[in-house]
């Protein structure tokens, strides 16, 4: 339900700021900003199509995740963590759209107008245009809404403001969803861009009813480790763009600064020469992302050994092990096995099926593999190895901070560049190719016994061992002899 005070209050104001409800007085608000009620049809043909036209807000990493920028009249929730930077990020957003000659306000409903402003000053983001009310009162809001008439407004946050006009509690079901539909309300009346900031739960979800999420047009998610300082922004739901770009930045002394080379970044602290290390080029947006896969394959002391994912799906984890027991002959049903991206960037791509094989086969090795080999490509159920988009550009980027080889699909095009790409058209292939062939020897002992590390001799091998084949730069590498201690273990 509309508050009475968002009636009252709720100003009108034109694309270009200036508050249009004062030239039409009389109307109801809605008319009174729009020519023409929202409901009545209209030729298809005829629309405007640049009233959803996106409005940067001048933080590059931030206007890449919206397509753009901000939609005038849109609603944004934003998710994180407590302490991942959200109110950094908004505030740094306000300003920096202040800067730009529109009015912004921030709701600051869990601090202090003084504590905002001590950030502003550390963030220098202390700029004209740039407006603060401390309030948890929705009501409050709104009549500062309609004082200011702001361009973009900040509500931080949506679970801490209330309405105290309704029985139940701030933050609770009902309290969350009037305040954001009497603020969503408020936003495409007058062609406010409004960013709610959502709390989140243990388990990284959006605090609140469901329907938040319907109520808004765009949902981000703001991740990261509190202890590091990478963080990423992507959008799970954007009504006016795609959903596939993520934003990245550091946390710095000076606030979030946007990362130019983010792989060079996430590339940063990686230890050379680890088993179950494996480096892929993935594609977020339109962006070629090298990301580090790694596993980590342990005996089990409970009869149901755990499998621990961060960063990929965990049904391609169980499919990955399904083909490499099937194809490789590795089995891991007696082990914990555990696998994460660096940086917590989310990799949702098949393209990363072959990488996180190669880490899971070099982690049961034990052996590493060349830290100067990339590797992509979706991973079927037969074992075969599938295309994937955009390869030019992944091996582009692996060749450009330094890397080697790239095992590539099979069918994909050898791209032009100082890299040694070798097509693989098989899981077995790709084993093959990075030197780690015999681990189907060790992995099918007839003995099967239960330990990781053992005598790497008897080992009796099953299916055949073929060498990448390279299409560029050096000769296919021969399968070298079994060099690790490995036997596994089957009931
Ligand atoms: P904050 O934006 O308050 O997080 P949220 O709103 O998501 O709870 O930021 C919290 C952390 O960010 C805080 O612990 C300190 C750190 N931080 C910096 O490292 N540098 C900065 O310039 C700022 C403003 C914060
Ligand atoms: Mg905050």
């Amino acid at each position: 339900m509309l508050s009475p005070g968002l009636r009252r209050s709720a100003p009108t104001r034109g694309r270009d700021g200036g508050a249009e409800g004062e030239a039409r007085e009389g109307g109801p608000a809605a008319t009174r900003v729009r020519s023409q009620a929202p409901e009545e049809p209209v030729l298809l043909s005829a629309v405007d199509p640049d009233a959803c036209e996106p409005v940067p807000t001048g933080l590059t990493e931030l206007d890449r995740v919206l397509s753009g920028g901000l939609v005038p009249g849109s609603v944004t929730l934003i998710g994180g963590e407590p302490g991942i930077g959200k109110s950094t990020l908004l505030l740094q957003a306000a300003a920096s759209a202040a800067r730009q000659g529109r009015r912004t306000l921030l709701v600051a409903a869990e601090e202090s107008a003084e504590q905002v402003r001590r950030r502003a000053e550390r963030l220098g983001a202390l700029v004209a245009d740039c407006y603060v009310v401390a309030t948890a009162d929705l009501q409050t809001a709104l009549e500062s809404v309609g004082t200011i008439r702001p361009e973009l407004l900040v509500v931080d946050s949506i679970q801490t403001i209330g309405d105290p006009s309704l029985a139940s509690q701030v933050g609770s079901t009902t309290q969350v969803r009037e305040c954001a539909q009497a603020l969503a309300h408020y936003a495409k009346v007058t062609g406010t861009a409004t960013v709610l900031v959502g709390h989140v739960t243990k388990d990284g979800v959006l605090a609140g009813p469901r329907t938040l999420e319907h109520l808004v047009d765009t949902v981000l998610s703001f991740d990261g480790d509190r202890h590091h300082c990478l963080r990423h922004l992507s959008a799970t739901k954007h009504r006016y763009g795609t959903t596939g770009e993520i934003g990245l930045f550091e946390m710095a002394e000076s606030g979030l600064v946007g990362l130019v080379d983010p792989s060079a970044v996430l590339l940063a602290d990686r230890r050379r020469g680890v088993a179950g290390s494996v480096v892929a080029p993935v594609i977020e947006g339109r962006r070629p992302l090298l990301v580090e896969v790694q596993a980590l394959v342990s005996e089990s002391r409970s009869t149901s050994p755990r499998r621990v994912v961060q960063g990929v799906p965990p049904a391609r984890l169980s499919l990955l092990l399904a083909v490499l027991e099937r194809c490789v002959g590795l089995s891991v049903s007696a082990h914990d096995v555990f696998v994460s991206t660096v940086g917590g960037i989310k990799v949702a791509e098949p393209a990363c099926d072959l990488p996180l094989a190669l880490a899971l086969v070099s982690a049961v090795a034990g052996v590493p593999i060349s830290e100067k080999i990339v590797a992509f490509g979706e991973i079927g159920l037969g074992g075969e190895i599938r295309q994937a988009p955009a390869a030019g550009r992944r091996v582009s980027e692996a060749a450009r901070l330094g890397f080697e080889r790239a095992l590539v699909p099979i069918l994909t095009p050898p791209p032009a560049g100082r890299i040694e790409v070798i097509q693989v058209a098989t899981i077995a292939e790709a084993v093959s190719a990075v030197d780690l062939a015999d681990i189907r020897h060790l992995a099918r002992r007839p003995d099967r016994s239960r330990t990781l590390g053992g005598s790497t001799q008897g080992a009796e091998g099953h299916g055949e061992s073929l060498p990448g084949r390279p299409v560029a730069g050096r000769p296919p590498r021969p399968a070298v002899k079994p060099r690790i201690g490995l036997s596994v273990v089957r009931d």
